[in-house]
């Protein structure tokens, strides 16, 4: 029986040493129920009292020695199987990547947005009105009667007598005016028609934004101190403002803005043509037949309003010479904002 169980323990870790051994058979030949050396402790009865013990001490030891191997052979075979997906799913992170091509916003979009947020920060709130308009709420309501010499430079596209695409985004004041009551504080960017030729400077479609705020008590100083506000935070907290004596029919007084040239700071450069100033916007005191057009009464209320280019604001803060840029959808100009 002895020789019987060295025979055992022999087969067995031979077994267990060939390359590709399967643990598994070998632990169910030799270890499990129907194994070998289950086999030899089943005949055990057949041995003396003094015997036994002895036997099964042996028994016990080679049990523990087939384990022992089997215990190794398995942890090896694991580790194996565990360098090799390691090898195999290895990753070259010097590998030159795949490279995603993220787009961005248009830098008129970006303008926007950011003029946006410096009004929003002032409390103003944001209104729109359509493209397509009447003649009523681009002209008359505020006070440019048929036949005005102010359409000549606000000529547009007509979709009929009544009916034309808006050449500046003042109608919108109307709108909020009629809907809402004082007080208001709104700007409104928006796109504006007018029938110019396409040039370095003219487009028969461009941007403005409009703003409007009216209340008891405004006067021309909240209108110069809204503006500052905006221009410092805009172009440079250096940047001084000018007002400059105009005429527009629905703000009365009115006036042009300018800003000191934020590359010079005044003194004169390319930027601003030697000037020292860049024109901006368009501003006033809402006239008072436009608030009465509205159905807000001019001895109670007051406000100001104004409309600044969104392309030329925009070509001034970053340089650009040709409004054309803009619309061409040219990648090379595109990709440098
Ligand atoms: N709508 C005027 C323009 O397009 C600008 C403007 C707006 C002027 C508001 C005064 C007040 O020229």
């Amino acid at each position: 029986m002895k020789e019987k169980l060295q025979q055992i323990k022999q087969a067995a870790l031979a077994e267990l040493q060939a390359p590709d051994c399967d643990t598994e058979a070998v632990r169910v030949k030799y270890l499990g129920k129907k194994g070998e050396l289950t086999a030899v402790l089943r005949g055990m009865g057949a041995l003396s009292p003094e015997e036994r013990p002895v036997v099964g001490q042996m028994a016990n030891d080679v049990r523990a020695e087939i384990e022992a191997a089997l215990a190794t052979v398995v942890a090896a075979a694991k580790e194996k199987a565990l360098n090799d997906r390691l090898a195999r799913e290895k990753l070259d992170v010097t590998m030159p990547g795949k490279c995603e091509r993220v787009g961005h916003q248009h830098p008129l979009t970006r303008a926007q947005r950011e003029m946006e947020e410096i009004f929003i920060g002032m409390g103003f709130e944001i209104a729109e009105g359509p493209e397509v308009e009447y003649d009523y709420y681009n002209f008359q309501a505020l006070n440019i009667p048929e036949n005005h010499p102010a359409r000549d430079t606000q000529d547009t596209f007509y979709i009929t007598d009544k009916i034309l695409l808006r050449s500046q985004t003042s109608p919108v004041q109307v709108r909020v005016m009629e809907k809402q009551s004082p007080p208001i504080r709104v700007i409104s960017p928006g796109r504006v028609y007018r029938s110019d030729a396409l040039d370095a400077t003219h487009s028969p479609l461009f941007h403005q934004m409009e703003g409007l705020v009216v209340d008891k008590g405004i006067t021309m100083s909240d209108l110069k101190g809204t503006l500052e506000t905006f221009a410092r935070k805009m172009f440079g907290d250096k940047t001084e403002i000018r007002f400059r004596p105009h005429h527009f029919p629905f703000t009365e007084p009115s006036a042009e803005v300018d800003v000191s040239c934020f590359v010079c700071g005044g003194k004169g450069c390319r930027v601003c043509k030697g000037e020292g100033w860049i024109e901006i916007l368009g501003a006033g005191m809402v006239h008072p037949f436009v608030l009465s057009n509205c159905g807000i009464d001019p001895e109670v209320y007051s406000g100001f309003a104004f409309g600044m280019g969104l392309e030329r604001v925009t070509m001034t803060r970053y340089g650009i010479d040709d409004i054309r840029l803009f619309y061409e959808n040219d990648e090379r100009f595109l990709k440098q904002f």
